[in-house]
């Protein structure tokens, strides 16, 4: 091996042992990705959980519309939403006026378990006892920092898992796939 040989193969391992030490260093954890959207009646708190997500960082926020607080039909972003959640095994968000009508129809979505919630226990509990992945909100009911509150405890609280809470959740899916 020629003397330059050698210098060329200390040159590439002093490199790679850099790179392996910035690997372990300076790589930034995955962020959550979330999927949202909302009907006209939604809109604004929409885009104020956005920022307030924004904020806080660490999320990939996917947003299915609608972009403005021009009247559109529910059904549409609750189907996008939930296709989204159930194809990527994410959690979502979607808001309307009231947060019923587009819950009604995301749970028409296999797969999807979506809970309305307006209050911080059924947000906590809707993830631990029922394994919700979509929470709805309406603008029309609660504020920003409510609906700030709510999505916070949603997106950070696991399912509890096992048990009665699975075997319910698998009679959810059973009437769901009609063999109830
Ligand atoms: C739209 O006016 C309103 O009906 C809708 O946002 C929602 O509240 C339906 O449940």
């Amino acid at each position: 091996m020629q003397i330059s040989d050698v210098i060329a193969d200390m040159l590439t391992r002093i490199r790679n042992a850099n790179i392996a030490k910035h690997d372990t260093v300076d790589v930034p954890a995955s962020k959550m990705k979330i999927a949202i959207g909302a009907d006209h009646g939604g809109f604004e708190l929409k885009e104020s959980i956005k920022k307030h997500l924004e904020e806080i960082g660490g999320y990939e926020i996917v947003d299915y519309g609608t972009y403005s607080s021009e009247s559109v039909d529910y059904a549409a972003i609750a189907y996008k939403v939930g296709n989204a959640v159930t194809q990527e095994n994410i959690l979502g968000i979607l808001c309307c006026g009231t947060g019923i009508g587009i819950s009604i129809a995301a749970n028409k979505v296999k797969g999807v378990r979506a809970a309305c919630c307006s209050d911080y226990f059924s947000a906590k509990l809707t993830r631990q006892h029922n394994d919700a992945n979509i929470l709805c909100m309406g603008g029309r009911v609660v504020g920003a920092g409510l609906a700030n509150e709510l999505v916070d405890v949603f997106l950070n609280t696991e399912f509890e898992g096992g048990g009665r809470h699975q075997r319910r959740i698998d009679q959810i899916a059973s009437i769901e796939n009609g063999e109830f």
